[in-house]
């Protein structure tokens, strides 16, 4: 599940490029606009899991934005040339009020968000689907193995109740995005993890540390070495590619190399549960959305010197979510690809 269809650059992608990304990505090359297409919504930073590569189960932070905030937040004039919203978190179906957070998304937007769920909650999610469905693009989900490496990593009994989710997605007519985080607990289990989920929306990313997302796991290291990444490469070769995201695994593993430069801060934007304005889930706040305004933030002199100094030259991850403003280079990605493949089968 993603963010942008496009991703998958199946079927009429180059039209879908034409029609919606391109003018965004000639108005960010000319300098005419800085409105970004992509937004994350942190909705909590708490949540009832207990990951071992992500901190968040050990908040316990009452203070979140309301749905009145998102809703006036929404209506701020750079704000209005989204075309993806995810929701995330901590655990999103934590929020009692998710139903009125989705639709007000969709209200004032007219954008169905992407929800991402641990699927702990799998009776929570029946009830919001019965009656939001219509409002939601999708439900992404993560696995990190199957049930015994899973659990180690994520809890006792995720695996068994999110696998509760996914049927309850998929009585919904919903097909789950499934992602599963590499790292040294289940380097090895891409393979099975895989065969397991085929069928679904299934994507993988290696692990990441930072102090401004995953609850500051900064401490924790969980790094792979580069015999395990050897092992992913060798193992995603065995993959079918369906998405551009996962075509450019290997060149991100080996060199930190990304097909094309970051558009976060310009084309991506990230709100926390507490307002904070981030460029992406890796750099620090620029701002507080609900004290100073996003307006505000967005056209100061902060975000100007991250746009020209730090995006277009970071290369500090390489997270499905933060490559989703990819979408604006697209036929760069396609065209890598292409020619990766071509070497690979003629020029080796
Ligand atoms: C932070 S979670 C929030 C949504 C939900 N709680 C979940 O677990 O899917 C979003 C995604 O980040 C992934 N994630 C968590 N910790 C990570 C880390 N240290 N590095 C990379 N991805 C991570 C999760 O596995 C999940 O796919
Ligand atoms: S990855 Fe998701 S489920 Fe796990 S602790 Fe972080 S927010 Fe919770
Ligand atoms: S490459 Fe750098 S600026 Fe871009 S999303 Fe990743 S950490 Fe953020």
């Amino acid at each position: 599940m993603t963010v942008f269809p496009i991703m998958n650059y199946k079927g009429k992608w180059l039209v879908d490029y034409f029609r919606i990304f391109f003018p965004r990505w000639v108005y960010y090359k000319l300098g005419l606009s800085k409105a970004p297409i992509d937004c994350f919504i942190i909705l909590t930073h708490n949540c009832n899991s207990r990951c071992i590569m992500c901190n968040y189960w050990q908040n316990h932070e009452k203070d979140e934005i309301t749905v009145e905030q998102i809703r006036q937040l929404l209506r701020s004039p750079s704000l209005r040339h989204l075309k993806g919203i995810e929701l995330t978190g901590g655990e999103t179906l934590l929020r009692p009020d998710l139903p009125e957070i989705i639709k007000t998304v969709y209200d004032e937007t007219g954008i169905k968000p992407v929800l991402a769920t641990n699927g702990m909650l799998p009776r929570v999610l029946d009830k919001l689907l019965s009656t939001h469905k219509q409002y939601i693009a999708g439900v992404t989900m993560s696995f990190d193995g199957l049930k015994e490496v899973n659990n180690q990593i994520r809890g006792q009994m995720t695996f068994e109740l999110a696998m509760q989710s996914v049927e309850v997605i998929k009585k919904y007519g919903l097909k789950p995005g499934i992602s599963m985080t590499l790292m040294r607990n289940n380097f090895d289990k891409l393979k099975e993890t895989y065969e397991f989920f085929k069928n679904e929306d299934f994507t993988y990313k290696p692990v990441q540390t930072t102090p401004y997302h995953f609850g500051n796991n900064n401490s924790t290291d969980l790094s792979l070495s580069d015999e395990m990444k050897k092992h992913i490469i060798e193992t995603a070769k065995t993959l079918p590619i369906t998405n551009l995201y996962d075509a450019f695994m290997e060149e991100w593993l080996l060199k930190a190399d990304r097909p094309t430069p970051c558009y976060a801060g310009t084309g991506g934007v990230v709100i926390t549960a507490k307002g904070e304005i981030q460029p992406c889930i890796h750099k620090p706040s620029i701002g507080n959305a609900l004290k100073e305004g996003f307006e505000n933030i967005w056209h100061s002199q902060k975000a100007e010197s991250f746009r020209k100094n730090v995006a277009p030259n970071c290369k500090d991850c390489y997270q499905r979510c933060t490559t989703h403003s990819y979408a604006l280079e697209m036929p760069k990605w396609v065209a890598k690809y292409r020619w990766k493949k071509f070497k690979n089968l003629f020029l080796k």
